[in-house]
């Protein structure tokens, strides 16, 4: 069966289904197998970068190329506004303990609290402008077909992939924001509802699909967040979106490499527990609401900018994982989690979504099709 766009075409996909690069803690969940997987099934894999050192990054894109010989992608999150451009996690460490002694402390006091011994994370850099420099610089030498940009501006980049014949993405929460990329020279869109997971703006897919479709005419759009199934994708394309970037679908896959804790939280987690919070990176991102939650609002402390809260909060998530306490580490996850309550192999995900969704484009046209009743 097939269902194809203009953007299939332009990215030599066979069906309109991308998989989120979802940059999670190292890089785990888009492991090499799941991006090849869902290339291999006819759509984009992606792999989420944002978690790697740039040799770390390299290496990774390295083994994908040797699983697939079809098209990937891979996202980084070049975040616009950061509370320092550069530095290491040490200096950042420092700075924070001096000038915000009561966040410093409220995370002290949460390592005793669940046991867990005062280490550092194993990781020097931290998402800063020179790191994220370094890991497009990767990207740009292994000429990855697709650059998604997942926070941030990506138009400094696009004449040095277009010069490779690379594709340039960036992916949106406003009409405002679309333009902004438009002008700057992005190929296409992806347009991000609140709904998803991991960060989010404030407009729903619904409302913002649509929005931006008009908006940026004839640039391409990519519909993402609440998007699982096909019924989800056949709404998309009802939207005028050409393709649909699904990331919470692909935690349920095999491939992805998800801790069992966690995945006993999105199998078993209802739509409503998964909420917005900035207290992991300092922006608002979507993730299953654990008890740190609720101790957070109890402090009534601002979060601080990115990197400053996120290098607050790692070595805590980091001692978490080490002691298996993972019911407390981030899970980043969009309200559609709701609905699913299995784990497939990743091409069993693209091949049910795309039947799915060319039956509801029959059904919706039969609909028009129906014969008027008698009177
Ligand atoms: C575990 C997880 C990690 C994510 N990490 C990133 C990331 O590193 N970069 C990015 O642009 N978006 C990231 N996202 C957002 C996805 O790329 C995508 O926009 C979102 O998952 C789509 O909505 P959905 O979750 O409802 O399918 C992440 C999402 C999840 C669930």
């Amino acid at each position: 069966m097939s269902l194809k766009t203009a953007l299939c075409d332009s990215l030599g996909l066979d069906i309109p289904l991308m998989q989120a690069g979802m940059g999670a803690y190292r890089g785990i969940v888009t492991s090499p197998e799941l991006v090849a997987a869902v290339s291999d099934a006819g759509g984009m894999g992606c792999l989420g970068g944002a978690g790697l050192t740039p040799s770390e990054l390299r290496d990774t894109i390295r083994r994908i190329g040797s699983l697939t010989a079809r098209p990937f992608g891979v996202d980084l999150l070049l975040p616009a506004k950061l509370s320092r451009p550069d530095g290491t996690r040490d200096a950042i460490r420092r700075e924070i303990a001096e000038s915000h002694p009561q966040h410093w402390a409220w995370v002290q006091g949460l390592f005793d609290r669940y046991d867990l011994p005062h280490t550092h994370i194993d990781m020097e850099h931290a998402t800063t402008a020179e790191l994220t420099d370094a890991q497009a610089d990767v990207v740009i030498a292994e000429r990855v077909p697709l650059f998604v940009a997942g926070l941030g501006d990506p138009g400094p980049l696009a004449a040095r992939i277009h010069a490779y014949g690379g594709k340039v993405a960036g992916v949106v929460g406003s009409v405002r924001h679309a333009q902004r990329h438009v002008q700057a020279g992005v190929d296409l869109l992806i347009a991000q509802g609140s709904e998803a997971g991991g960060h989010v703006g404030t407009v729903a897919t619904l409302p913002l699909v649509p929005q931006v479709v008009d908006a940026v005419a004839p640039c391409p759009v990519v519909a993402g967040g609440g998007i699982a199934d096909g019924r989800g994708l056949a709404a998309a394309l009802m939207l005028g979106a050409q393709a649909v970037w699904c990331g919470t679908a692909f935690l349920f896959a095999e491939e992805a490499q998800v801790h069992p804790i966690q995945r006993d939280q999105l199998l078993s987690g209802r739509s409503e527990d998964f909420a917005a919070t900035r207290i992991y990176t300092g922006k608002t991102a979507r993730t299953f609401r654990n008890e740190i939650h609720g101790l957070w609002a109890k402090t009534g402390l601002e979060p601080l900018g990115m990197p400053h809260q996120k290098v607050l909060m790692d070595d805590l998530l980091d001692a978490a994982r080490a002691a298996g306490r993972l019911d407390i580490v981030s899970n980043p996850a969009g309200q559609i989690a709701g609905m699913l309550h299995s784990v497939r192999p990743a091409r069993k995900i693209v091949t049910d979504m795309i039947d799915q969704a060319v039956a509801c484009l029959r059904h919706g046209a039969a609909l028009i099709e129906r014969p008027a009743p008698a009177r």
